[in-house]
Formats: C-alpha cells, sequence, structure tokens
C-alpha cells in the first residue's frame, strides 16, 4: 500500500478523532512531511479532513467516500485475509480478476467497481451496473477441490449476501433457489462464479466469484426488461451513509468463513432456513413447463419438488431453473 492508503487506512479506522501528524508518521514508519502530503493528496480526492493545529487530522464521521480502506476498517482483523482493490469502471470485475488470476494474483484479491461497462450475468446474460447505485464486487479462491465442490460456492455466496444486506438494511430477504437473493419478490444480488480447471487434476485452477448487489434504484428506474424483476436493497432517500462499504464487508467476512468450511456445508442451515421456495407451488421452468410443489432441499443443495402424479424428483441447478407462484 502506499503512504496515501496507509495513511487513508488509519484515518478510518479513527472516524471521527483527531490523529496528530505525529502518531501518523511514527505508526507509518514514515515522515511527517509524508504524512502531511498524503493528506493532501487525500483532500484533492474529495474526503473531508480537517487539519487542526496541535490536534491533527480528522477524517469526517460522516465521510461517504467508499474505498478499499473503508471496507477494511469494517472488516477488521478479518481484512488480512483480503487484498482489496477499487476501480472507477471495468468491463466486469468477473474478467478482470480473471485476468489477474492468469497472472497470479493470490487468493483472496478483491476487485469493486464503481461501475462496469460490460457485467456478466448467468446463461450469458447482461448485467446492468450502472455507476453508484450497486456493489460490483468480485472475489478470487484458489481452492483445492473438485470441480463439482465448485458450486457450492455460489450457494455460500448467497447466503452471505441474504444475511449481510438484512444486517445492513434491516430488511427481510430471502433466496430464491438456485442462488438469487430477493426482497418483496424483486431480484436484489446476482452472483456468477466463473472457474478454470485443471484438466489433468480434476480440480480447479482458481475461480472467481462474482456478487452484483442493487443498492438504490438507478436514475429513471430499472431497464424495461427488468422492471417487475429487479429490485433494490435501500428506497429513495433512504440513509445509506457507509453503507455499502458495511455491505462489502459483512459479505467477505461471511462468505470466507463458509468457505474456509466449504466441505462442512456449514452454511446448509442457513440456506434452507433463507429459502423462498420451499413449501410452495413452483413451476419448473424448462421445454415443457411443469407445476410441481417444493418441499425440501437436500444436502447437496438439490430441489426436492413433488410433481403432481405425487411422484418426487431432486432438481439440480444446471438442470432448470424454477419460479415460485407468490
Ligand atoms: C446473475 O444473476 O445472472 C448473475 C449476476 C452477477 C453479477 C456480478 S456483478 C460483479 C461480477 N462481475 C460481473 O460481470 N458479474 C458479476
Amino acid at each position: 500500500m502506499s503512504v496515501r492508503d496507509d495513511v487513508l487506512l488509519f484515518l478510518e479506522k479513527n472516524k471521527g478523532q483527531s490523529v496528530s501528524g505525529e502518531e501518523l508518521a511514527k505508526t507509518l514508519y514514515v515522515s511527517r512531511n509524508a504524512v502531511w502530503k498524503a493528506v493532501k493528496a487525500l483532500q484533492a480526492d474529495g474526503y473531508p479532513i480537517t487539519a487542526v493545529t496541535n490536534r491533527g487530522y480528522c477524517l469526517a464521521r460522516e465521510s461517504e467516500i467508499f474505498s478499499a480502506q473503508s471496507v477494511l476498517r469494517e472488516l477488521g482483523a478479518a481484512g488480512e485475509d483480503f487484498h482489496i482493490e477499487t476501480a472507477d469502471s471495468v468491463t466486469s470485475t468477473n474478467t478482470v480478476l480473471k485476468e489477474r488470476a492468469a497472472k497470479g494474483a493470490p487468493e483472496g484479491t478483491v476487485l469493486i467497481a464503481a461501475r462496469q461497462t460490460a457485467g456478466k450475468g448467468r446463461q450469458g446474460r447482461q448485467f446492468s451496473s450502472p455507476e453508484g447505485t450497486g456493489l460490483y464486487m468480485s472475489i478470487l479462491l484458489r481452492p483445492t477441490m473438485q470441480a463439482q465442490e465448485a458450486l457450492f460456492l455460489t450457494t455460500a455466496a448467497a447466503v452471505a449476501v441474504s444475511a449481510s444486506v438484512e444486517e445492513v438494511s434491516g430488511r427481510k430477504t430471502g433466496i430464491k433457489w438456485v442462488n438469487d437473493v430477493w426482497i418483496d419478490g424483486l431480484k436484489i444480488c446476482g452472483i456468477l462464479t466463473e472457474a478454470s480447471f485443471d484438466l489433468e487434476g480434476g480440480g480447479l485452477e482458481y475461480a472467481v466469484v462474482g456478487i452484483g448487489v442493487n443498492l438504490t434504484e438507478p436514475k429513471g428506474g430499472f431497464p424495461e426488461e427488468l422492471r417487475g424483476v429487479a429490485g433494490a436493497v435501500f428506497s429513495p432517500g433512504e440513509d445509506t451513509i457507509g453503507a455499502k462499504s458495511r455491505l462489502a464487508a459483512g459479505i467477505l467476512r461471511r462468505f470466507w468463513e463458509y468457505y474456509r468450511a466449504l466441505p462442512q456445508r456449514v452454511f446448509w442451515e442457513e440456506y434452507c432456513r433463507r429459502s423462498v421456495v420451499v413449501g410452495r407451488e413452483i413451476t419448473i421452468l424448462g421445454t415443457d413447463p411443469q407445476p410441481a410443489r417444493a418441499i425440501g432441499i437436500d444436502e447437496e443443495c438439490r430441489l426436492r419438488v413433488r410433481l403432481s402424479d405425487g411422484s418426487e424428483r431432486l432438481l439440480s441447478s444446471g438442470e432448470v431453473s424454477v419460479r415460485p407462484k407468490l
């Protein structure tokens, strides 16, 4: 990290309090002049930092600028597991992180962009990613696991998002099988996991878990094709100060906990509890749509359904998509 980034992290961790230039210089092993220059650069970037003689520097408590440091502050000690980078605009955080992975970037590298010009959704769809209204984040993993285990990365991420959105917004969320997070019947988050396989060993070389959360509705509303389908975590005019940093940190912390114990499926109970599909009449979509009742989720996260003839089936994620009748 540069002196600028180190100073910002220190001020973020002491937000609303004055920190002397001397203390900053000592802690960061740099000169007071280097601290002063870093503060000037941060102020030029728009950070509300006041400098008061004999008291030092203070980052305003209500500072809302999203940065790697504001996420690290929220993460506390858990931040040591991550290398967080932010960008104003990228094609897709997944695409950029995959390129970085191919060049050897370490596990725990996280890329968060303010907007994506070519955000990717599942099944080759686009993911609308306008500036300033969403959290667009990808996490690089280098797991030692067989390829089929990678499916559970997405499931674990869905549980992490669902719980973190509730914590930050106070709104009730649910998971629509397989991995969409919903509020009031509208999709507020999509997750796309992409992986590179080691063809000889059958394992994973790396995986990139991409998470897109709609924080607020874009100006002018969602694009036509998403109306009545997509929703946002916050309503217009709601206080969202610091929410994006808290949400990113909450997701990373929970996801990491689940990821570390992926074979034990520690997220599974939460996944079942949060399902908005189980117990409902659903339509199994496909070439021949069928009505059914969702009756449970097994330990492999497959959906157990009862068809109208009374027979039961287990649905795998790749096989079908379901639509609950609300
Ligand atoms: C879906 O629901 O179809 C999945 C959407 C995944 C969107 C996220 S946003 C961050 C990451 N970068 C991308 O291009 N896609 C994922």
